[in-house]
């Protein structure tokens, strides 16, 4: 069992890796952070607070911190085009519980530093909130298992620019803070992430029973096809950091340093130099295992 915090900008791709990390027996969720991104930091808190509560009722609410609503230098890119109005595209109940009372940091740094086992970040979004974290606590680099990071693309083209992959083009200035900071690190960039896809042709039950994990699942896959005539593949990036945290061994990674362009054309391409390091990069995956991770915990039948 892992206790971990996702760090997210729900984003219609993060709502499913919450489903699985709400769902998984593995994991225990000990709350989500927020960030701008996919949506702006109004939205993507609002939609992490609908989400657990639509996703968790019996549980009772896992805590939603706020975290940043810009990036170390500038204003995020928001990607409505791609996720649907809201960030979701999709509606969800109001909600009725208010964020958590600390900052993103400042619960990331109060959880991780009282922890009993170490407690494992899974960023799914700009890392503006883990590289504030880090740097307002340096003790946390010791405290904390693991960062998974959904982020990167090393010899994949890039989704945002050529060169760049979203979250890490979002704030350059974080990632180069949290790759240099020492901290554990398994990075999942495109070059896995984009192996990893639901097909539109698949639906409409690419999830299996009535959960409502299921349910929102296939609404949320639903409305992207439908709204997006273009879009063949909804890709797995953030389902994907999550099935590699409960089974690391779907990944084949490297040891590197890695360190992110800030300058110019290729602001935001993250660099590899292999050979040891505190960053392990996947750079390739077991496609059958990782889907079918995903559909597992997201549908009824959970494995
Ligand atoms: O590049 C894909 C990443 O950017 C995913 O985390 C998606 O949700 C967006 O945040
Ligand atoms: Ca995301």
């Amino acid at each position: 069992m892992r206790t971990v915090i996702l760090d997210t900008d729900p984003g219609t791709d993060d709502a499913l890796a919450l489903m699985m990390a709400l769902n998984s027996p593995d994991l225990r969720v000990e709350g989500v952070t927020t960030v701008g991104g996919n949506a702006s930091l109004t939205d993507t808190t609002d939609n992490a607070i609908r989400l657990v509560e639509y996703l968790d009722e019996e549980r009772g609410a896992i805590p939603v911190a706020v975290g940043a609503d810009r990036p170390v230098h500038g204003s995020f890119t928001h990607a409505y085009h791609v996720h649907g109005a809201g960030g979701l595209g999709v509606r969800l109940p109001a909600p009725t519980l208010k964020p958590h009372a600390m900052s993103a940091v400042e619960f990331i740094c109060d959880r991780a530093l009282q922890a009993v086992q170490p407690l494992t970040v899974i960023a799914l979004g700009p890392l503006t909130n883990v590289a504030a974290a880090l740097g307002s606590r340096p003790d946390l680099v010791d405290a904390l298992a693991e960062v998974v990071v959904m982020g990167g693309a090393f010899e994949a083209p890039g989704n945002i620019t050529p060169h760049a992959e979203f979250n890490i083009h979002e704030d350059p200035e974080a990632a180069n803070a949290v790759f240099a900071s020492g901290v554990l690190v398994t990075v999942v960039g495109l070059d896995v992430t984009r192996q990893t896809s639901m097909h539109r042709r698949d639906g409409p039950r690419w999830f299996e029973g009535e959960s409502r994990s299921a349910e929102l699942g296939n609404r949320i896959l639903a409305d992207r096809f439908q709204e997006r005539a273009d879009l063949q593949e909804f890709y797995l990036h953030d389902p994907l950091a999550v099935a590699a945290t409960i089974d690391p061994d779907i990944l084949t990674s490297r040891p590197a340093q890695v360190s992110v362009v800030t300058e110019g054309d290729e602001r935001g391409r993250t660099v590899a130099r292999y050979g040891g390091g505190t960053v392990k990069v996947a750079v390739d995956v077991d496609v059958e295992r990782a889907v079918g991770i995903v559909r597992s915990l997201i549908s009824d039948s959970q494995t």
